[in-house]
């Protein structure tokens, strides 16, 4: 390990330090910080990717504040095979400008080897808050789908395809507004990186936002619902409706039959991932 210049040095980032004090606010104070703990121990390896993101984005955060427009520009994830160090960079992501809204980055959870991704559409209200994917009611109706599918949650990997809550204010209340095209383009590399992590035997899109995530725009789930497709992405994917589908069902009944529907689906998906 280099123990001579480490990157931030060369990005003359703690130079710079009072400069972007007076200008940004206290989290992005707190990310420079973070970064800067590398300077103390001297020590460039650990560090190193992130600080460089750091000054990167701290930069563009600055010039897009100036601007105050919506942008999306594709996540640039370290190249490792640790899933640790995806989700802590993912936590600074700034790829576009979701994270202005977001309380926080909500990155994927579960074993590293899982066999089985589910694939959900973005953080809720929920989620946003507590951090974790699919902890709010469509998680609930999900954890229930699985157990009556034979699926053991705390064995499956579940993610979303955008990260950060989308929402806008009526009253009190955080309305979920639906990712477009570019949010989703700015948010895959993380997805990429975490199926090539995880390097699952089968993916569940759930929804069509996450089904076209990962096989482009023009895919249709009401379709290809439950067929075992492929993509580059994962070598077996079933694609399936999104778990608050279920919730908004008008009635008793049809609110019955989805959920079937949506079991037989997970059921399908499970026989699958467990194919040679
Ligand atoms: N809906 C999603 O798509 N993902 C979550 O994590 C929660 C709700």
């Amino acid at each position: 390990m280099s123990r001579a210049v480490c990157n931030c040095m060369r990005l003359g980032l703690p130079r710079c330090f009072r400069t972007y004090t007076r200008w940004i606010g206290f989290s992005e104070m707190m990310s420079i910080a973070a970064g800067a703990r590398c300077l103390a121990k001297q020590c460039c390896q650990p560090w190193q990717h992130r600080n460089i993101r750091y000054a990167r984005d701290i930069r563009f955060r600055l010039e897009m504040r100036e601007q105050n427009e919506e942008y999306a520009r594709p996540a640039q994830p370290p190249d490792t095979s640790s899933l640790a160090t995806v989700r802590e960079a993912a936590a600074y992501c700034t790829a576009c400008h979701l994270y202005k809204r977001g309380t926080q980055t909500v990155f994927g959870e579960g074993p590293k080897r899982a066999a089985m991704v589910l694939i959900g559409e973005q953080p809720g209200d929920y989620e946003d808050v507590a951090g974790k994917p699919f902890v709010g009611p469509a998680g609930k109706i999900m954890d229930r789908a699985l157990a009556d599918a034979g699926i053991d949650r705390s064995q499956v990997y579940v993610t979303n395809a955008v990260k950060h809550f989308k929402w806008e204010p009526r009253g009190k209340r955080r309305i979920h507004q639906k990712p477009n095209s570019r949010e989703i383009a700015a948010c895959r590399p993380w997805l990429e990186a975490e199926l090539r992590i995880v390097r699952p035997n089968l993916v569940v899109a759930m929804g069509a936002t996450a089904a076209q995530a990962i096989f482009g725009p023009g895919f249709r789930v009401t379709r290809e619902r439950g067929k075992v497709l492929s993509s580059k992405l994962a070598p077996r994917v079933v694609a399936t409706v999104h778990p608050s589908s279920l919730l908004r069902q008008p009635d008793e009944e049809s609110r019955e039959r989805e959920y079937k529907h949506f079991v037989a689906d997970l059921r399908a998906a499970s026989r699958a991932a467990d194919e040679e």
